[in-house]
């Protein structure tokens, strides 16, 4: 997934648009590294490069996802993956009365639309779709394919600004959403632990160190341990943010199930030693690489989820733990072989390209084993489906 050998991308490959757009916020990022005196946390400089309005990745008005965008996902790779997704919804949705789905960050809207489109044709049609999303560009684009592709379940959909005030019942899922949460960057050492930082320079922005809060040195300490010790200096990030937001995100579910996908390893794997440059990721234009200090606001800044965490802060939350496997596995035992048969309805083209899709998620060297799905129940028990394959709990 790492491309640490990537240069960042030059500067004279950006159109005149993007390089007025990424010197406005170069230039209020600036300005905000100067008023703190020199120096800002990294996970601040990630926020306002992803999320700050009219600037920010996420909010300034970039295409993003897609085949013009800068990277894709699987719902944009595939229908066969929100099929699937569906298969599993409706397993969950049989058992609840007027059941809400609930998706959170959901991009062009694909995968909103491939899951009600199959739960229509399994006679399974949530009484609501709800979408939390914190891009206005994201959400103007989901109504726009609804109104498109699916005008008869725009009825269904409602988009939320915040989390749901009230309880509902049903099913909340987020397919690379825990990525782009903002990350805490820091350097242990054997004499002690620094937080990384970003500075301003004629140049552009740098990379500096600060002395490392208590919190942020219990926190390393506590990886440490859990990854079996490092020995040399080691950099890589953790989501202080995590538990709250999943929190926020999921407390109204009185009873349902919550299906986060995403990329990321249990805790040990994740710290691994020799992991010692952390994940931190970065697209444009479908090239990754590794430097999230360049062209703020241009470019995704990710990092990997820590399932360990998640499953910390899933399980604080009142939540059971009902599974944890590779995407390929849930995608297996969802049936993606059957909705492929569906899909190509007996065109041997169509069935082809579909058969390339499913290796595209599946495949190991592709997104069948970096990508995780971890699935939690509350207020029923239930063996859910995809989860019946290969069993990774006690992995984390
Ligand atoms: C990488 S995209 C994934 C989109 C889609 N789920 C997919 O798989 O194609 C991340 C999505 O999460 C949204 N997002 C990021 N942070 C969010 C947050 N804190 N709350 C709600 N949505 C968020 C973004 O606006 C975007 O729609």
């Amino acid at each position: 997934m790492r491309h640490n050998d990537t240069p960042s991308f030059p500067e004279r490959e950006l159109e005149p648009d993007a390089a007025a757009h990424a010197d406005r916020v170069r230039d209020a990022l600036a300005a905000r590294i100067a008023a703190a005196g020199g120096c800002i946390a990294f996970e601040e400089f990630m926020e306002f490069a992803l999320y700050a309005p009219g600037l920010g990745y996420y909010s300034g008005g970039a295409e993003k996802l897609g085949k013009d965008g800068d990277f894709t996902t699987a719902p944009e790779l595939s229908s066969l993956f929100g099929a699937c997704v569906a298969v599993q919804c409706e397993q969950v949705l049989a058992h609840i009365e007027a059941p809400i789905l609930m998706e959170i960050g959901a991009g062009t809207g694909r995968l909103a639309l491939d899951v009600l489109l199959r739960l229509e044709s399994l006679g399974r049609l949530p009484a609501g779709y709800w979408i939390l999303d914190n891009s206005a560009d994201l959400k103007a684009r989901q109504r726009s394919l609804f109104e498109q592709r699916a005008p008869h379940l725009l009825d269904r959909v409602h988009w939320l600004d915040t989390p749901p005030a009230g309880e509902f019942d049903g099913v909340i899922i987020a397919n690379e959403v825990l990525d782009a949460l903002p990350v805490a960057r820091f350097c242990w050492r054997p004499g002690g632990t620094q937080e990384l930082g970003v500075v301003a320079r004629a140049e552009g922005f740098a990379w500096g160190a600060r002395a490392a809060s208590p919190a942020m040195v219990a926190a390393c300490e506590a990886l440490r341990s859990a990854a079996g010790g490092w020995d040399e200096a080691y950099v890589s990030e953790y989501c202080p943010r995590l538990e709250a937001w999943t929190r926020a995100v999921t407390q109204r579910l009185r009873r349902g199930a919550v299906l986060w996908f995403d990329y990321g390893l249990p805790r040990a794997q994740y710290y691994f030693a020799q992991r010692h440059e952390g994940t931190l990721l970065c697209h444009y234009r479908h090239r990754a690489h590794d430097d999230p200090l360049s062209n703020p606001g241009l470019q995704d800044i990710t990092a990997w989820v820590d399932f360990t965490a998640l499953a910390e802060a899933s399980s604080a939350g009142g939540f059971e733990l009902a599974g944890f496997t590779t995407q390929a596995h849930f995608l297996a035992a969802t049936g993606i072989d059957v909705e492929m048969q569906r899909l190509a309805a007996g065109d041997t083209a169509r069935y082809a390209r579909l058969a390339s899709e499913a290796r595209q998620l599946m495949l190991p060297g592709e997104m069948g084993e970096r990508f995780k799905v971890m699935a939690w129940l509350r207020g029923m028990d239930l063996s859910l489906r995809g989860m019946t394959l290969v069993d990774l709990r006690h992995s984390l």
